[in-house]
């Protein structure tokens, strides 16, 4: 691959438009959404799609998301679209929700990894939606990290895993999200929720009553069986460092993950605590990563720690369990991947 010198550049209007430039010429170029940066590319050319799974070192069978800046850019990409799409792109359009659909010709295999559907999402971030529109095409873009590094939230998150593989980074700030979009799969009979996000099961039921959330969101995937979302199948959101969730109540939360920190510093390792704001105060004198008091808040912070964590050399980090409900589902979902669902139960 040849070596890029990497420009970081603030997102102003004359950055967006060389970016679009760039775009057009068949490069990738990474930029901020409200969930995490995407690396982007013509979703329309399969040269240009196939430059993103380089520069990321991502497995060729893993499909991207095409990103559209209107809901009528859609035509293009998906053979039908139905009254449940329509309803779902009204009610949660832009904004961190991905729906799969079957694809038309036009999308590349590259694009869609070989599938015969094709996923898509607009993005709810004013840098993506003005970047889009000056391409003048759909963008595929999927998380701008290095494949199996915890996805980057940060423009400085996107230097540190693609920093010369990449000719540009449009810096918008942190983003608000902090974890990836919902993938939800609408092509066939019942829909169907591949990856939680910002947009919640809850909020999915309330348009779709029949919903489900595939097994594969919360447990590993068994011998042999296949991944609906070929994402997840793949070791995913990892640190460096070994992660064990922690689950219980509080008190025995608590007094388990004081008790596993003392053994893994006793014998040379270098733990940390990644918790809410609320159980962080019953760990004086430990290492502690607080991730904010809500599940949004928590959420939005993820994936910065985990990176910070790998940076102070935590060998080992207890990560508080979450509930399962609103963003706490998605935050657990993330929390499982990254822990190889090593999961220790407090209470037994
Ligand atoms: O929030 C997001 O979705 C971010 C920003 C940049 O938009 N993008 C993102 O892309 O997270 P990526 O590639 O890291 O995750 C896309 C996920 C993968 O798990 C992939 O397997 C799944 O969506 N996916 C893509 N196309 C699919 C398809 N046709 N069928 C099933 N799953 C698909
Ligand atoms: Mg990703």
């Amino acid at each position: 691959m040849r070596p890029y010198r990497t420009e970081v550049i603030e997102a102003d209007a004359a950055a967006i438009d060389r970016a679009a430039s760039l775009l057009r010429a068949g490069e990738v170029v990474a930029f901020p959404t409200e969930t995490v940066y995407g690396l982007g590319a013509d979703a329309l050319r399969g040269e240009a799609a196939l430059k993103i799974f380089r520069a990321k070192q991502r497995p060729a069978d893993n499909p991207l998301i095409a990103h559209i800046a209107e809901p009528s850019a859609l035509e293009a990409l998906a053979k039908r679209v139905d009254a449940r799409a329509e309803r779902l792109m009204r009610r949660f359009w832009p904004g961190p929700l991905t729906l799969i659909f079957e694809k038309t010709g036009l999308v590349p295999d590259a694009v869609s990894a070989g599938l015969s559907t094709v996923a898509v999402r607009m993005p709810a971030h004013p840098v993506a939606l003005a970047l889009i529109r000056a391409a003048g095409r759909p963008i595929a873009a999927p998380s701008a990290n290095r494949s199996g590094r915890p996805s980057p939230t940060e423009a400085r998150h996107v230097l540190e895993d693609l920093g010369g593989r990449i000719p540009m980074i449009l810096d918008g700030g942190a983003c608000g999200v902090g974890l990836e979009s919902t993938v939800l799969d609408i092509s066939g009979e019942r829909p169907a929720i591949l990856r939680p996000g910002g947009v919640t099961f809850e909020m999915l039921k309330g348009v779709l009553p029949d919903v489900t959330m595939d097994r594969a969101v919360l447990a590993p995937l068994e011998g042999g069986s296949e991944a609906r979302s070929p994402g997840m199948k793949h070791k995913h959101y990892a640190p460096r460092a070994d992660v064990v969730v922690v689950r219980g109540g509080p008190d025995a939360v608590a007094e388990k993950t004081a008790k596993l920190y003392q053994e893994a510093e006793t014998a040379g390792g270098k733990p940390y605590i990644l918790c809410s704001g609320p159980m962080a105060d019953r760990y004086a004198g430990l290492c502690v990563s607080t991730l904010g008091d809500s599940p949004e808040e928590m959420a939005a912070g993820f994936f910065a720690a985990l990176r910070a964590l790998d940076a102070r050399g935590a060998t080992l980090i207890l990560a508080e369990a979450v509930a399962e409900t609103g963003m706490g589902l998605a935050l657990m979902n993330r929390l499982l991947r990254a822990a190889d669902f090593h999961v220790v139960d407090a209470e037994a």
